[in-house]
């Protein structure tokens, strides 16, 4: 069954990511410099891989180490071995596998596991979402100003108007708290969890934001793009919050937010 067959390639990628973390491990740059990938991010893959082909040899695989693996098939698996590899490089717990399905181009299944504070996201497109097995719901807060944030940077400085420092810099300015985790997956879940109210990052990819997208949305959040329009995994922008203060969060993003500043 597809669902068991997503829990069990999670849970063999997670179990990498414990074997290697703190230990000793081949680290190379793809970008630049810092844009990292590990050897474990290579063998979570690796196992996350050989979970799904002996039981879905035809599905189509799109992964960010390997790319896509090409097939006719209705059904894609959206992979992210390790999301948050610079934190897990350096000791730093706050990294997950993160893999989402889709179907006939709607996502359908989303996981993503963090073994290291053991926390199991799932979701299925209509049955809500759940953090180990109990059901979660986004935030209710209403008030852009009263609000919890987090976002992410790109791994090379993104020069356009409105960028993430400009952002950042109006959400700032406004006393807002905005954290940077480092793991756009586990951000979008804890936006689903109702820790944070909004999440937004601009450069994502489709790895990066497959199963968490539809967990924020299966945990009655709202997910958009940066125009407002519903989200696309294979464009870049991300805006994901509790929906109450989508709008107002909308217009700092785009640098029309007025705020009121206590
Ligand atoms: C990164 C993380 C990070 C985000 C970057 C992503 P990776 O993924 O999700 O939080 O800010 O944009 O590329 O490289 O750790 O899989
Ligand atoms: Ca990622
Ligand atoms: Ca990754």
């Amino acid at each position: 069954m597809l669902k068991q067959t997503l829990i069990n390639a999670t849970f063999a990628g997670a179990r990498v990511l414990q074997q290697y973390f703190n230990g000793t491990f081949t680290v190379s740059s793809k970008s630049n410099i810092n844009d990292l990938v590990t050897q474990a991010d290579i063998e979570s893959e690796k196992a996350i891989f050989e979970v799904i082909k002996s039981e879905y040899p035809d599905h189509f695989i799109l992964s960010e180490e390997t790319g896509e693996l090409k097939s006719s098939s209705n059904i894609k698996w959206i992979i992210d071995p390790i999301d948050g590899t610079v934190n897990f490089a350096n000791g730093i717990p706050i990294c997950c596998v993160s893999i989402g399905i889709e179907q006939d181009g709607k996502m359908i299944l989303g996981a993503v596991y963090n073994p290291f504070i053991n926390e199991f996201f799932f979701s299925e497109r209509g049955s809500g979402a759940t953090l180990n097995d109990k059901k979660i719901q986004v935030s209710d807060k209403a008030d852009l100003t009263r609000s919890c944030l987090v976002t992410g940077f790109p791994y090379s400085y993104l020069d356009v108007p409105n960028g993430p420092l400009e952002v950042f810099e109006t959400l700032i300015r406004a006393n807002i708290p905005v954290r940077r985790l480092g793991s756009g997956a586990i951000d979008l879940c804890w936006v689903a969890a109702g820790r944070f109210d909004g999440f937004y990052e601009h450069n994502l990819n489709a790895w990066d934001s497959a199963a968490g997208f539809l967990i924020v949305e299966e945990a009655g959040g709202k997910v958009t793009d940066f125009k407002g329009d519903y989200y696309s995994l294979y464009q870049p922008n991300l805006l994901a919050t509790n929906g109450k203060i989508h709008e107002d969060l909308l217009l700092a993003i785009n640098g029309k937010w007025k705020p009121i500043v206590l």
